[in-house]
């Protein structure tokens, strides 16, 4: 996968690109990380990449030539890629639109800056707008990395093993599974017995059913369109059950 990045602050991505498994994946060339300066698309003697808005109101708005001419070279240079803007007015970023991103043989994200770019680049010059989330940032930038991130652990060979993407929250459609590691008592709490016992089938169940708990008190909305099976549907009436018990012995 490689992500071309047009930016005013190229530098903003250099921690990033050195450290943990986005950098590790850019050393075994899983991923490439390009970030490219719009400015140096500027014509001008003082490589100007905004100006006051038409029709008056305060900021100023990103330029529409240099912006054009930056996602054109980038666009040549990786005809495949999608062109996504990063703004608060996107489609929401997920983990099912990381999932279809990272299908694409490359990304090119254009960071806006200021209180917007001109529309005609919007219309005219990208695929799609993306959104990480309802606020609003001083930029594309921070959104173009964590789309990088989210995006760059899909990418087969990127996590050490293969599965552990397939594992986490919102792959399985479920939130994760609490996890332990040593020691196996830490300041008063036990490390769950099944997952010392070494019966896989029985580990994979009890996670499965915490799973399922986590998701029903912290996210049940996630459960509402999540194909669930028997087992999960037996244990979830049994809990229900339990609960419904617990509530008439103490209202008796
Ligand atoms: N630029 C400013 N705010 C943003 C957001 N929430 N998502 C993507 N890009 C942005």
């Amino acid at each position: 996968m490689k992500f071309t990045v047009l930016t005013i602050f190229p530098e903003m991505f250099s921690a990033l690109l050195r450290g943990g498994i986005v950098g590790r994946a850019i050393e075994h060339q899983h991923i490439s990380v390009e970030p490219i300066n719009i400015r140096d698309f500027a014509k001008d003697r003082h490589r100007t990449v905004d100006d006051r808005p038409y029709g008056g109101g305060c900021g100023m708005v990103m330029k529409p030539e240099p912006m054009a001419e930056a996602i054109r070279h980038a666009r040549k240079k990786d005809p495949e890629a999608c062109t996504l803007l990063l703004t608060p007015q996107g489609q929401l970023f997920n983990q099912r639109v990381a999932q279809e991103l990272a299908g694409y043989p490359g990304l090119i994200l254009v960071c806006g800056r200021y209180e917007g770019i001109d529309e005609r680049v919007r219309e005219h010059l990208v695929d799609n707008e993306l959104s990480i989330g309802d606020y609003v940032l001083t930029g594309g930038e921070l959104a173009a990395m964590v789309v990088i991130d989210a995006v760059s652990r899909l990418i087969p060979g990127t996590l050490g093993s293969e599965h552990s993407a397939q594992e986490d929250s919102f792959s399985t459609g479920l939130l994760e599974y609490p996890q332990y590691t040593r020691p196996r008592s830490f300041e008063g709490t036990n490390v769950p017995e099944v997952l010392l016992s070494g019966d896989h089938g029985a580990i994979r169940q009890w996670r499965r059913q915490a799973s399922l708990v986590r998701t029903v008190l912290k996210r049940p909305d996630l459960l509402m369109d999540q194909p669930l099976t028997t087992g999960d549907l037996e244990f979830m009436k049994k809990l229900q059950q339990d609960i419904k018990t617990i509530i008439e012995k103490h209202c008796e």
